[in-house]
C-alpha cells in the first residue's frame, strides 16, 4: 500500500485487517476493518497521529509507508495519541524505538495508561482541551472528547487545512480499496452503511450521551474532512458522517427508526414455530421486521438492529429453569450497551416448568423496556398462541409507529 495524500503535507498510513480475528476479541469483521494513522508535515514539524496494533500484518504496512514518505529515524517529532485503546497504540514501543526523540502529545489521563500498558515515561506530555501545536504552516489543536469511548480520549484538528482526526470516533467496519469517501465503489457504498452502524453499535452506543455533548463541541470547528482511525476518510461530505453519528447517538433517547427486532433461539423447534405469526402480525401493520437467529448469528448483528429499532421481540425457550443461556448472552450484551427503552415481547416454549420469564424479567427492570405482553407455553404452541402472538405484535406494530 502506498499513503493517501489528504492534502498537501497530510497523509494517511493505514493497514487493512483481513478476516480472521475478532475485533476486541468479540466483534466478528467478516468485512475487515481499516487502522488509520496520519502524518502532519509543517515546515518545521511532523507529526504522527496515532498507531496500530502490531495485527495482521499492520506495523509493516505502515513502517513501508513510513518509509515512501521518508520518514526515517529523525523523521517524526510529535506522537499524537487521541486514544489509549491497543488498536491504536499496540506498537507503541516500536515507534519509540524508531523515533527515539519524539515527543509524544496526550490528554492527562493517558499518561499514566501510557506508563501501565507500555511503561514509557520519558518525552511524555499532557495537553489541555484547546491547546495547541504548531508544526510550522500548520497548527494542529486538541479537543478533548472523553468517553468516546474512553475517558482519555481527544481528538485532533489540523485547524489550517480543517481537518479533524478523530480516531474511533464517525469510525466503520470494513476494509475499503481507496481512502475517500467519494471513491467507494457502489458494493462498497451499501457495506458501509451497515458496517458504520454495526461498529457504532457494537462499540460506542454505550457512550451515547458523551458523543452528542462532543458533536456539540465539535461545532465550532469547520471541517473540509474527517479523518477516523477506522473506516474512510470523509471528504466529499465530512458533515454527513457527523449527521449520522448524532443520529444513531441519538437513538438512545428516541425516537428510533420504526423497526423491530425479532430475536429468537429454540432447542427442539417449539419456540420456532412462534415466529412466523409474529412475523405476520408485524408485516400486517408493514413494519420492518429484522429477524435473527441465536446463537446461529453473532450478537454483534443483533446489536447492530436492536440499536436502531424501536421495538424488540425476545424468544428463548427454559432451559434448566432459566433463559435459554444464548439468549440470556445477547441480553447480557445488549444491556451492557444500553439498548433501553423498546416496546418490548417476550416468547417462548418449556417443558416441565417455566423459568425463563423469571429471568427475562430482571433484563426487564435493568432495560427499562416497555413490555406489551408476553406469550409462554407448555410444550408446542396451540393455534390460540399462535394467534395471541399474532394479535401482540400487530399491537407492538402500532406502538413502534406511533411512537
Ligand atoms: Fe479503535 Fe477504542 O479503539
Amino acid at each position: 500500500m502506498k499513503p493517501d495524500k489528504l492534502t498537501n503535507g497530510v497523509y494517511r498510513v493505514s493497514a487493512k485487517i483481513g478476516t480472521r480475528d475478532l475485533f476486541e476479541g468479540i466483534w466478528p469483521i467478516p468485512n475487515g476493518v481499516m487502522l488509520n494513522t496520519y502524518i502532519v508535515q509543517g515546515t518545521e514539524k511532523t507529526a504522527l497521529i496515532d498507531l496500530v496494533k502490531d495485527w495482521d500484518g499492520a506495523l509493516k504496512a505502515v513502517d513501508e509507508q513510513l518509509s515512501d514518505l521518508k520518514l526515517n529515524d529523525s523523521g517524526v517529532d510529535y506522537l499524537i495519541i487521541n486514544h489509549m485503546e491497543p488498536d491504536h497504540t499496540g506498537a507503541m514501543n516500536a515507534f519509540v524505538s524508531k523515533y527515539p526523540n519524539a515527543e509524544i502529545l496526550c490528554s492527562e489521563k493517558a499518561v499514566p495508561l501510557i506508563k501501565s500498558f507500555y511503561k514509557i515515561e520519558k518525552n511524555v506530555r499532557s495537553v489541555k482541551d484547546g491547546e495547541t501545536v504548531d508544526l510550522g504552516g500548520k497548527t494542529l489543536k486538541f479537543i478533548m472528547t472523553p468517553n468516546i469511548h474512553w475517558p482519555e480520549t481527544m481528538m485532533t484538528c489540523a485547524e489550517e487545512d480543517q481537518i479533524l482526526f478523530s480516531c474511533d470516533a464517525f469510525g466503520s467496519f470494513g476494509r475499503y480499496e481507496k481512502c475517500f469517501d467519494d471513491e467507494l465503489t457502489e458494493e462498497e457504498k451499501v457495506l458501509i452503511l451497515g458496517e458504520t452502524e454495526r461498529y457504532y453499535a457494537n462499540i460506542v452506543s454505550s457512550f451515547s450521551s458523551f458523543v452528542i455533548r462532543g458533536i456539540a463541541k465539535l461545532a465550532e470547528c469547520p471541517l473540509t474532512m474527517v479523518a477516523p482511525s477506522h473506516g474512510v476518510v470523509w471528504r466529499k461530505e465530512p458533515q454527513k458522517i457527523v449527521d449520522w453519528y448524532l443520529r444513531l447517538a441519538k437513538y438512545s433517547q428516541g425516537p428510533r427508526e420504526k423497526e423491530v427486532t425479532l430475536v429468537w433461539s429454540s432447542m427442539y423447534g417449539n419456540t420456532a414455530a412462534l415466529v412466523p405469526s409474529l412475523v405476520a402480525g408485524l408485516e400486517s401493520e408493514n413494519v420492518l421486521v429484522h429477524v435473527i437467529e441465536i446463537p446461529k448469528v453473532h450478537e454483534s448483528f443483533v446489536l447492530e438492529k436492536a440499536w436502531r429499532s424501536e421495538g424488540l421481540i425476545v424468544g428463548m425457550p427454559t432451559y434448566e429453569y432459566k433463559m435459554f443461556p444464548p439468549m440470556y448472552h445477547v441480553l447480557d450484551i445488549l444491556e451492557r450497551s444500553h439498548v433501553t427503552g423498546r416496546k418490548t415481547i417476550r416468547f417462548g416454549s418449556f417443558g416441565w416448568s417455566g423459568g425463563a420469564q423469571k429471568q427475562f424479567s430482571e433484563f426487564v427492570e435493568s432495560m427499562k423496556l416497555d413490555v406489551i405482553g408476553c406469550v409462554e407455553y407448555q410444550g408446542a404452541p396451540s393455534e390460540e398462541d399462535k394467534q395471541k402472538a399474532y394479535e401482540m405484535a400487530k399491537s407492538l406494530a402500532q406502538a413502534v409507529l406511533l411512537a
